[in-house]
């Protein structure tokens, strides 16, 4: 019987969970647990030798099998060029791209790897969706060890526009590897138009009917798969994460005060820096949240290891003690900022006591922090969404409270709508966004994926 291979570098095993698990990991684990088969990727441990040696792990339907990565291998594929080159263009920051010849080189290399020891698993009737920026040659690579099973590919970032595209050393190559897949998906229509543009300008390709694109050489077809959650069960865990003690302290900690909630990895992406100023200025500018409101940012410590994230972790220490230098009384701190993560549950708990969850990333391929915050909330009595409109969810949440990150002004103000918004105006407007949640599940993801991918290798 046919089975389906999911492959991505970070391979969520069961257990493994350490509080900072990204929107792909979350999603691929509850798409996967639906249909089962064999998860591939990067068991996360860096080597002292170069080892090609598997770990095979079964658990329910799922068959993790993973594989270690050398120290130079981790340097030049993981925080050269996926984290330091990929990772900050695709997210409008190429000033902080950080290119050495050996990265890109490097990144193909552990591509290459990956194929090796993916293709003797590979049985003739196996679909194969292999996701995200750090593994976009893999699909090529299989093609050329004459693997002619469909392959999909699914970006979880954003795709950048021509103009920033063309900044990436080996652009080219990313762009031709990507028109190997038979079929691309991406989070918005945004992105998807930007690869189209990238296929026309950069290869000289042309726009087909139903997304596809042709080089002449190569074809292959392009579309949207806004990844979801499972919305039943985020309400479950939130009611299971009532039992920690760390939501009872929380929620005794507060008195009558309303909490702001933030989650996200401690990523430039973000948009932290933005955020914090913005909630200086409620502050600043509505003196009557003085005392009466309290903030608290959970972002766990990421790729520590790529210099960028170390200014911006040192900038948010700076501004958050300054907030707290400012307003701060000796019974009451405005700001709480903690470089750690939770359960899932204790977290999803955290979310259904928070006034306002406060999702303001700079730039974000979807999101799912601003899904699962709607998704944990009481009917009776929900919080508000406020959402960048640089956020892939965005696309989707329209009743939320959309701003612009880069205007912390504006941001400040409609913090204030949203901590004074009356109880009917919350429920409509978190009604209507759980009918898209709702909607547009995890499994709907998986499958028009899927659907689409097997249509298209038929053709
Ligand atoms: O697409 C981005 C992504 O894979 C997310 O799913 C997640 O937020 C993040 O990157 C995880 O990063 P890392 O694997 O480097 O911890």
């Amino acid at each position: 019987m046919s089975k389906l291979i999911v492959v991505s570098n970070r391979v969520a095993r069961p257990g493994g969970g350490s509080g900072s698990e990204g929107g792909l990991s979350v999603g691929v684990n509850a798409a996967m647990k639906e249909r089962g088969g064999v998860w591939f990727g990067w068991n996360g441990k860096i080597e002292n030798k170069n080892t090609n040696e598997l770990n095979s792990y079964e658990s329910g339907n799922i068959n993790y099998v993973t594989v270690g990565l050398s120290k130079s291998e981790y340097n030049d594929y993981y925080k050269g060029y996926a984290n330091s080159v990929l990772w900050p263009a695709f997210h409008h920051r190429p000033e902080l791209m950080d290119y050495h010849e050996s990265d890109l080189q490097g990144y193909l290399k552990v591509n290459i790897k990956f194929a090796n020891l993916l293709r003797p698993l590979i049985d003739d009737d196996d679909v194969i969706w292999i996701h995200d920026y750090h593994l976009i040659p893999l699909g090529e690579i299989l093609r050329k060890m004459g693997v002619n099973n469909p392959i999909g590919f699914f970006l979880h970032t954003p795709f950048p526009p021509q103009d920033l595209l063309r900044a990436i050393p080996g652009y080219k190559k990313i762009l031709e590897a990507l028109m190997e897949y038979d079929l691309v998906g991406f989070h918005t229509e945004t992105d998807r138009r930007c690869f189209t543009g990238g296929v026309m300008h950069g290869l000289d390709g042309r726009e087909l009917n139903m997304g596809r694109l042709s080089t002449g050489r190569a074809q292959t077809r392009s579309g949207v798969y806004p990844i979801g959650i499972e919305t039943d069960n985020v309400s479950e865990m939130s009611g299971k994460g009532k039992r920690s003690t760390e939501y009872t302290r929380l929620r005794d900690s507060l008195s009558d005060r309303k909490l702001i909630i933030g989650v996200d990895r401690l990523d430039y992406s973000k948009g932290l820096m933005h955020r914090f100023k913005a909630f200086e200025g409620l502050l600043k500018n509505y003196p009557e949240f003085l005392r009466k409101v309290v903030y608290l940012q959970i972002s766990p410590t990421s790729r520590g290891d790529v210099e960028a994230y170390h200014e911006l972790a040192e900038q948010i220490d700076r501004l958050a003690g300054h907030i707290i230098g400012t307003y701060a009384d000796f019974d009451w701190m405005p700001i709480r900022y903690i470089n750690r993560g939770f359960r899932r549950a204790t977290v999803f708990a955290m979310y259904q006591l928070a006034r306002v969850g406060f999702v303001t990333p700079l730039r974000d391929g979807m999101n799912l922090v601003a899904k699962e915050y709607l998704a944990a909330q009481n009917p009776e009595d929900p919080g508000v969404l406020v959402l960048s409109k640089m956020a892939g969810a965005a696309a989707e949440l329209d009743a939320a409270l959309i701003v612009n990150p880069y205007d912390s002004q504006n941001v400040s103000k409609v913090l204030k709508q949203a901590l004074k918004m009356p109880l009917d105006e919350r429920i409509d407007r978190w009604q209507h966004c759980m009918e898209i949640l709702k909607r547009n599940n995890i499994y709907a993801w998986q499958e028009n994926f899927m659907t689409d991918l097997l249509a298209e290798a038929q053709r």
